[in-house]
């Protein structure tokens, strides 16, 4: 794992035990193929799609290949609730998973589409919540766990930067709701739901206009 940011080594969650799971090597090239399955959706350079009021696809260029594992998974199991993407993830087993990680990861990260149009407001707020948090409310700045940028911190803190703005609102309503409950000690799940909708929605909006990548 990569170096973590301080404030999260005196928040004492350095030491991540949910990782040590034992998966295969990845080999990118059988994962091109495999990746055939997933272009509909996720595009053929991995850029996803941000659908206004319908359920948008994930960019999955540049992803941390051990996150991206994780992520199918958990989506097999259930701790991730996606009637969509679950038919697919079935279809991988752990080698598969393994390649198609290894080849999404190479990819160069694509830009988030949704915040184009969001009003200056909104983005000022989105950018405070993300680089600073809202004590008042008792919610971390996101860059204290997911990196400088956004652009996320080893496997455990994906990159959240240039993500579809789509995306990142159903992701935190999820946890609002529980459909997700797949993150580590409810780190997230305990952000969202302080997090009004309007809250949700700056942040996501601002995200999506900042430069993807994966630290
Ligand atoms: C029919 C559309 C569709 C297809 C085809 C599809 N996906 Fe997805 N995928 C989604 C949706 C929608 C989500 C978001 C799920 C959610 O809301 O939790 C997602 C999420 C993911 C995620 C989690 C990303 C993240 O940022 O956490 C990964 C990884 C993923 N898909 C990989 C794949 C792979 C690999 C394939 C091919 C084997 C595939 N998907 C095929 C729609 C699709
Ligand atoms: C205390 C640490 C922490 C903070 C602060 C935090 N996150 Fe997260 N976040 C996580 C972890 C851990 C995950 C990965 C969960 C998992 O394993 O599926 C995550 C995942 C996410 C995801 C899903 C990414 C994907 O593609 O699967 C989104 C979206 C997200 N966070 C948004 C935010 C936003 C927005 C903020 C700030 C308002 C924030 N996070 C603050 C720890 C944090």
């Amino acid at each position: 794992m990569k170096k973590l940011p301080v404030t999260l080594a005196a928040l004492g969650l350095v030491t991540y035990a949910g990782m040590a799971v034992s998966a295969p090597a990845g080999d990118a090239s059988r994962g091109k193929e495999v990746a055939n399955l997933c272009v509909a959706c996720h595009q053929p350079d991995g850029s996803g799609m941000n659908l206004e009021g319908g359920e948008s696809w994930p960019g999955l260029a540049g992803m941390n290949a051990e996150y991206f594992a994780k992520q199918i998974r958990d989506i097999k199991q259930g701790t991730r609730l996606s009637p969509t993407m679950a038919p697919f993830a079935s279809m991988l087993d752990d080698q598969k998973t393994a390649d198609v990680a290894a080849y999404y990861s190479q990819l160069e990260p694509t830009a988030g589409k949704g915040g184009e149009n969001a009003d200056p407001a909104t983005l000022k707020r989105g950018q405070q919540l993300a680089e600073q948090g809202d004590w008042s409310k008792y919610i971390v700045s996101c860059k204290s766990c997911h990196g400088p940028g956004n652009r996320g911190a080893g496997e455990a803190f994906p990159g959240i930067a240039g993500q579809h703005a789509g995306y990142i609102e159903a992701q935190l309503k999820a946890w609002k709701t529980g459909a997700r409950k797949n993150d580590p000690q409810d780190l997230m799940g305990s952000i969202a739901r302080r997090m009004s909708d309007d809250d949700i929605h700056a942040v996501a909006v601002w995200l999506a206009s900042q430069k993807p990548g994966n630290n």
